[in-house]
């Protein structure tokens, strides 16, 4: 049935068809036909002190502005990020921003989190039954126009409002689509970042990292996180290596099958520890994928890309697959 959607989707825009596809699952009522969750006792994870049913989560900026939790609970994830979320809306930055790269299974993206501010997505999470979510993880940004110098403010706050809704937070210094974002990637920043956000908020916090670094930049940054109180590591987020396709624009950051290898080669090389969760994101899209990045160290995994390519069952089928392989 996808097939026949995506054929109509895939004839859009890719942010019109995004918009309608979200306006699609927000009336999820016709959902409860379909019975999308995979569940079996050897799927079932433990890790950040937090239960899930299957190692599989929605990457962040799918539903950014937590509109879709109940429709994407069906849907079988494990767990969903929403986000990324800054204190104030933005419209981020100017349209076209979203691509697909067909061939390749791959999509690029310069969104720059567009999104409808702290407030907002506080009080849409206050009307969902967390009984019925899976666990819910919150990506944090800064606003466009707050200087870097100030960005650990920004950072605060959402984490202060939306306290009581996260089951983690995610610290997104790696989105490329945020101008001079990435050059937080660095010691100082993330040890000072890490020291206060553990202050006000007792959820694990966790660090997502750039693809496009190299691994001593990489394990010097997650060394330094975890001493700071940092409880894990998201590797990774979209990359600006233009020279992944032909294809490419000059701008944003790509994701899916392109994205495979990097992200694969910083989960063999990066230093890993005991009781420090890593979250594998990048390119993932079979069985066979999960399996490959679980075996390498990651607890659990994201999945965004290969969503759009395979469809709302696509979850399902990966997760019936991995069954046979653990
Ligand atoms: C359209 C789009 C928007 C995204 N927005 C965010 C975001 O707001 N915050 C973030 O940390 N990552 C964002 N990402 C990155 C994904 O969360 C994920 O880390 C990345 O796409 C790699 O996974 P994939 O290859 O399965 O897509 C976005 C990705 C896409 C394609």
């Amino acid at each position: 049935m996808y097939e026949y959607l995506k054929k109509i989707l895939f004839k859009l825009d890719p942010e019109n068809a995004h918009d309608l596809a979200i306006t699609l699952l927000k009336s999820q009522n016709y959902l409860k036909c379909f019975d999308f969750s995979y569940n079996n006792d050897k799927l079932k994870v433990s890790a950040l002190d937090i239960d899930f049913k299957n190692p599989i989560g929605l990457a962040a900026g799918f539903d950014k502005n937590a509109n879709i939790l109940n429709a994407l609970a069906y849907l079988g994830f494990g767990f969903i990020e929403i986000g990324a979320i800054t204190p104030l809306a933005q419209s981020g930055n100017p349209k076209p921003r979203l691509w697909r790269l067909k061939e390749e299974q791959s999509l690029q993206n310069a969104f720059g989190f567009n999104n409808d501010g702290v407030k907002v997505v506080k009080n849409r999470l206050s009307k969902y039954n967390f009984n019925k979510l899976p666990p819910i993880f919150i990506n944090v940004g800064k606003n466009k126009f707050t200087k870097n110098e100030e960005a650990i403010n920004d950072y605060e706050s959402v984490i202060k409002e939306l306290d009581c809704y996260a089951d983690a937070f995610v610290i997104n210094i790696s989105s490329p689509n945020t101008p001079n974002l990435r050059s937080l990637q660095n010691k100082d920043f993330i040890n000072e970042l890490f020291t206060r956000l553990t202050n006000i908020s007792k959820k694990p916090i966790l660090l997502k990292l750039s693809p496009d670094m190299n691994i001593d930049e990489a394990n010097l940054l997650i060394s330094t996180a975890k001493q700071s109180g940092a409880k894990g590591l998201i590797l990774t987020n979209t990359s600006t290596d233009y020279s992944l396709s032909a294809n490419a624009k000059n701008i944003g950051g790509i994701s899916g099958a392109l994205l495979k290898e990097k992200s694969l080669t910083m989960l063999k090389n990066i230093q890993k520890y005991d009781d420090f969760c890593i979250i594998s994101s990048g390119g993932i899209s079979t069985a066979d994928d999960v399996y490959e990045r679980l075996e390498l160290g990651a607890k659990l995994v994201q999945i965004y890309t290969s969503f759009i390519y395979n469809g709302p069952k696509s979850i399902y089928n990966i997760n019936k697959n991995l069954c046979q392989k653990i």
